[in-house]
């Protein structure tokens, strides 16, 4: 197994009682692609943050390729598991360039590229060399969300929390979006978790699917 949790809980209010997230004990196979569907404020983000080592578990476990992972995480599991955010500018710093976020995972990891190589790699996703030199702002949230795959992609993770990657795109674009994932897990066997409020999106594109419910997890 790539990942599983075992009982994890989030309490945000302080001891108060109400969780967020309930005793979420779920699983994800290498190069699965698992749903995770509830509708607005049942948990879905709470538990993706958790798994993506943002937020971190009030108890519970998280366990990585068998073993458990705790806190900020650091080397291989960090580069491994990545998060797409719902809101897609919180990926990018508003006051730079996209050429400047788009380069930085080739530096951090020490990849090498050319700009030949990033614009390919580009092209992809929809995307060319003038959005490169806006910021982002000056783009719109589907090719936002896009730029923000695709800096993902680079460093290939074994595993990626989508957060309700498409639910602000239109029909058309949440396709290529749909699209583009898939070739992605073709190529390189990536696993995904697919947080979504549309019930029949997760039925298109998941083979397994979690649902989520005030916090409570059931798998449909
Ligand atoms: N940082 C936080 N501090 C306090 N409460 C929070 C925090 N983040 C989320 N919550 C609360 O936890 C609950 C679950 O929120 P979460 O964001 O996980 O829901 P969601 O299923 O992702 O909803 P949506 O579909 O609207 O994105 C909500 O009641 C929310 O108000
Ligand atoms: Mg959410």
């Amino acid at each position: 197994m790539l990942l599983e949790t075992i009982n994890l809980c989030k309490d945000y209010s302080k001891g108060k009682g109400k969780l967020a997230v309930y005793d979420a004990s779920i699983h994800i196979g290498m190069s699965e692609t698992v749903g995770l569907f509830g509708e607005s404020g049942s948990g879905k983000s709470t538990l993706g943050l958790m798994i993506a080592g943002l937020v971190s578990p009030t108890s519970g476990e998280i366990l990585y390729n068998g073993r458990p992972v705790r806190g900020r995480y650091r080397g291989e599991v960090r580069r491994d598991i990545q998060i797409l955010f719902q809101h897609p500018e919180t990926s990018f710093n508003p006051m730079l360039p996209l050429i400047k976020s788009m380069t930085e995972p080739y530096h951090l990891y020490k990849i090498p590229y050319t700009k030949e190589i990033l614009l390919e790699m580009l092209k992809g996703y929809g995307l060319y060399e003038e959005h490169l030199y806006r910021k982002p702002a000056q783009l719109s949230g589907g090719e936002l969300q896009r730029a923000a795959l695709a800096r993902i992609m680079i460093i290939k993770p074994r595993l990626i929390i989508l957060d309700e990657p498409t639910s602000m795109l239109d029909v058309i674009t949440q396709a290529q979006m749909i699209g583009m994932l898939r070739k992605n897990q073709e190529l390189n066997k990536t696993a995904y978790l697919f947080i979504a409020h549309n019930r029949l999106v997760c039925d298109q594109f998941c083979s397994r699917i979690y649902h989520i419910q005030s916090g409570h997890i059931n798998e449909d």
